[in-house]
C-alpha cells in the first residue's frame, strides 16, 4: 500500500482567489468539500456554477444550501458528446469561470471542452493512476496532483470503501485546487 496522504489545512498554498465551475454527474459530496473549504476560509476561491447531467442528482440540494447557481445539461438531450460539451463550455463562459473542476462527472469529455479551457480542467478518480485508469485508454490521463491511498480490508462491503475514499477525496480535492493553481502559474 502506498502512504497515506492527509494534508492539513498548510497544504493549501497562498494562491490568486480562483472563479470555479464543477461538473457533477451525482451525489456531489466532493463538490460539498470544495464548497466547505471555501467557506471555512482555506480555498481562496469562488463557485460560480454546478453543471449536472442527471436532472435528479443529489448535487443540486447541495448546490441550494450554498448558493451556487447549478445547470442541468441533459446528456440524453444532445445529439454528441461534442455537442453537450459546446453547451457546457458555453455555460462555463457565460459564468465566468476559469477553472474547470470535475467532481464525479461521469461522461467521457472531448477536446471542445478540453481545448477552451487549456491546463485548466482537474479530474478526481477513485482509482490509483496511471495503473488503474478508467475503461477506455484515452480517458484519466494528465498530470497528476495529489492522490491517496487507501487499504481494502477483509470483508469490506463496496459502501464502506466507497467511504474511505470519499474520505481521502474529500481532504485532498480541494488542497489539489490550490496546488494545480499555483503549478500553472510558473
Ligand atoms: C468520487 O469517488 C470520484 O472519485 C468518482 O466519483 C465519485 C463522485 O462522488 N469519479 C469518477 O468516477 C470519475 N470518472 P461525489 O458525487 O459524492 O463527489
Amino acid at each position: 500500500m502506498a502512504a497515506l496522504i492527509s494534508p492539513d489545512h498548510s497544504e493549501f498554498p497562498p494562491h490568486p482567489r480562483l472563479k470555479l465551475g464543477v461538473m457533477a454527474s451525482g451525489s456531489g459530496s466532493n463538490f460539498e468539500a470544495i464548497a466547505q473549504s471555501i467557506q471555512d476560509g482555506h480555498l481562496n476561491a469562488e463557485i460560480q456554477v454546478v453543471i449536472y447531467n442527471n436532472p435528479d442528482a443529489k448535487v443540486v440540494d447541495r448546490a441550494q444550501r450554498f448558493n451556487v447557481p447549478a445547470v442541468l445539461l441533459n446528456h440524453r438531450e444532445f445529439g454528441s458528446r461534442e455537442e453537450l460539451d459546446q453547451a457546457i463550455v458555453t455555460s462555463l463562459k457565460n459564468y465566468q469561470v476559469d477553472w474547470v473542476v470535475m467532481a464525479g462527472w461521469m461522461r467521457i469529455v472531448t477536446p471542445v471542452l478540453i481545448n477552451a479551457f487549456p491546463n485548466r480542467i482537474l479530474n478526481i478518480h477513485p482509482s490509483l493512476l496511471p495503473s488503474f485508469k478508467g475503461n477506455r485508454a484515452e480517458v484519466d490521463s494528465g498530470k497528476i496532483i495529489i492522490q491517496a491511498a487507501v487499504p481494502i480490508l477483509e470483508g469490506d462491503t463496496v459502501e464502506a470503501l466507497q467511504n474511505r475514499i470519499h474520505a481521502q477525496e474529500h481532504q485532498i480535492y480541494p488542497a489539489a485546487i490550490a496546488i494545480a493553481a499555483i503549478q500553472t502559474q510558473h
